[in-house]
């Protein structure tokens, strides 16, 4: 009779832990710009599936549609809930004064990944990473000055056009301040348009089609993102013209898209911006909770530049053929 109640209390209890779920232990809360690009995508995919994946770690996703006042929503919810740690990358870098300041004051761990706020120097953060927008803006440019010099063109008056992300987010702020000090090392190099296309493929078509229509002659085409110089590939094929050929294309990001358009000889060049933090999280999170202190310094990935043959000096790297590593690529 004993044995039969024992068994009976142990099989209640089991049914009972089987029910109740497992409660988290730590809740991350992210707070992501939009879905703009495939860059955002794998982004995106790289920190919540590391959070997901981790035991004892909840995940509490907001997108915000590319909307500043979403993502401050968002931040003042995260707050609300008590969340342990809050990871923020800002739609545009300025405007945040005022919520970052009530995270600092709710306590509460603030990463900053990717595009930095204006006020990182007056905010309270544990660690901060993201790519070296203005290193990549000037990669474009000197990619497509070394190039045009490769291949015997280096005295040739040569049109260019520089397709902006997102006015006012510090991957088009950076980019943009790379991309035009590096035009002055090239004085063939000269400028005929400068327009955002919001680093989205669609606004990148249509900003090339415009851009057709208006300007005589383009040589060279700087695309802040890879999404953009994919768009800008339809619009040029469907003026007639060979991309890759007519005009000299350089994107940034690096995703596998971009490498296909390469190995097909219709982009020629992409410079690298790396979304795979998720492990940079998940390594920052642990050392918090082992009582480990980060420093504020801000962490840059080491990047490449792609392009269809390699070899490209550029100073700070040298260009690796997409051919070589499109297999590699997971996003
Ligand atoms: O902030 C990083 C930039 O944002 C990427 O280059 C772009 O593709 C994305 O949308």
């Amino acid at each position: 009779m004993k044995k039969k109640v024992l068994a009976a209390g142990l099989t209640v209890a089991m049914c009972l832990s089987m029910a109740a779920p497992a409660m988290a232990d730590i809740q991350i809360a992210f707070s992501q710009i939009g879905q703009e690009s495939d860059w955002r995508t794998a982004n995106t995919d790289s920190i919540n599936g590391t959070i997901e994946a981790h035991e004892g770690w909840e995940l509490i996703y907001d997108d915000a549609q590319q909307k500043q006042e979403n993502q401050i929503k968002a931040l003042r919810n995260f707050i609300t809930q008590g969340v342990d740690y809050i990871l923020f990358t800002g739609v545009v870098s300025t405007g945040w004064e005022e919520v970052l300041a009530e995270v600092n004051e709710a306590e509460i761990p603030l990463i900053l990944i990717d595009r930095l706020p204006d006020c990182i120097d007056d905010i309270d953060y544990v660690a901060a990473f993201g790519g070296d927008f203005v290193e990549e803006g000037r990669r474009q440019v000197a990619w497509a000055g070394e190039y045009l010099k490769s291949v015997g063109r280096g005295e040739e008056e040569v049109n260019v056009v520089i397709m902006e992300g997102t006015t006012g987010a510090s991957a088009q702020t950076g980019r943009t301040e790379g991309n035009l000090a590096a035009l002055e090392e090239y004085p063939n190099m000269k400028l005929v348009g400068q327009q955002t296309g919001n680093f989205t493929r669609a606004e990148g078509q249509a900003v090339m089609e415009s851009w057709l229509k208006s300007i005589d002659k383009i040589d060279v085409l700087i695309a802040q993102n890879d999404d953009m110089a994919l768009g800008a590939i339809d619009a040029i094929k469907a003026a007639g013209l060979e991309p890759g050929k007519d005009i000299i294309i350089v994107g940034c990001d690096s995703v596998k898209a971009a490498f296909e358009a390469i190995v097909a000889g219709e982009m020629n060049a992409t410079i690298e911006c790396t979304p795979l933090y998720g492990p940079f999280v998940e390594e920052t999170i642990e050392a918090l909770e082992n009582g480990e202190e980060m420093s504020k310094e801000v962490i840059h990935p080491e990047e490449g530049v792609y392009d269809m043959e390699g070899g490209i000096d550029l100073g700070t790297v040298t260009s690796v053929a997409a051919a070589d590593v499109i297999d590699e690529r997971i996003y």
